[in-house]
């Protein structure tokens, strides 16, 4: 290694497109994320799992510059975004997030939507962006909708259309919030067989996620939080089917009853 900045030649040469260290959130006195370390490396898929309140979203959300951390560093790849002094709006143009709902604007048809994305973060030109996302929209059966308001699409259509505008600007990362969890069950499988394909074309994805089916079939790690803290994280195999911590083991027990 010479020359430039060390810390960024590390990361590169790791191939690790997230990195946290130490990284806290207190609200009050209530500590929700208490010295997380986690890194992503490229194409990776993990998986948060924890009970509700354990720190998933706010652990997306810090990442996504949404939420300020109180101390640790967050890098992606290799530069620290969670310094004060970054551009977050460049930042969040290299990380593409879905949540739970509310992910598409109501005033804009689907169309705009997924086209608009390309149009704000790349400055590409509409008739570009329009043809773009017209190819997306096509790939996952929904040309036929483009030009409709997110209000006539399904649930799972809407959240289907939100992924695709989120991959649209070909970001470096994509989070997921839960973004099966407010949906009816006939229509989850058909967002998770979109993310499946978004995992197998090599997508790197972070995603928070009470299916643990899927995260078991899809992610190459499970990482579970409790009280805001990784208390262990390992390859689905392992993780499901032989968990280390007590922790762990009750969580999935308590899952598996409910
Ligand atoms: N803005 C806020 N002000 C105060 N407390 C907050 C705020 N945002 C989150 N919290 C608290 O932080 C804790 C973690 O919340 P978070 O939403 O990250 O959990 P989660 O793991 O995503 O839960 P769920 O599975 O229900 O989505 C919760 O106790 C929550 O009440
Ligand atoms: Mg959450």
């Amino acid at each position: 290694m010479s020359g430039g900045d060390p810390t960024i030649v590390a990361t590169d040469a790791t191939g690790t497109v997230l990195s946290l260290r130490g990284v806290r959130r207190a609200f009050g006195e209530k500590v929700v994320l208490d010295g997380i370390d986690l890194d992503v490396a490229a194409h990776e898929v993990v998986a948060l799992v924890g009970a509700s309140g354990s720190g998933k979203s706010t652990l997306l959300r810090t990442v996504n510059l949404l939420e300020p951390i109180d101390d640790g560093v967050i890098r992606l790849r290799g530069d620290d975004v969670s310094d004060p002094r970054v551009d977050a709006d460049a930042v969040r143009a290299r990380i593409g997030v879905v949540f739970q709902h509310y992910n598409l604007f109501p005033h804009l048809s689907v169309l705009d939507n997924v086209a608009l994305a390309s149009r704000l973060v790349h400055r590409m030109p509409r008739r570009d962006a329009e043809r773009r996302a017209l190819e997306l929209l096509a790939s996952i059966g929904l040309a036929e909708h483009a030009r409709a308001f997110p209000d006539r699409l399904s649930g799972g259509q809407q959240q289907r259309a939100a992924i695709v505008r989120a991959i649209a600007t070909e970001p470096e990362l994509l989070l997921l919030d839960e973004i099966t969890s407010a949906l009816d069950p006939e229509l989850v499988g058909e967002v998770l067989a979109l993310v499946r394909s978004l995992a197998e074309g090599g997508t790197t994805i972070v995603m928070a996620t009470h299916e643990m089916a899927f995260a078991r079939e899809v992610a190459d790690r499970v990482v579970f939080l409790d009280g805001g803290r990784i208390i262990e994280a390992a390859p689905p195999a392992e993780f499901f089917g032989a968990p280390r911590e007590a922790r762990t083991r009750e969580f999935l027990a308590r899952y598996l009853t409910s």
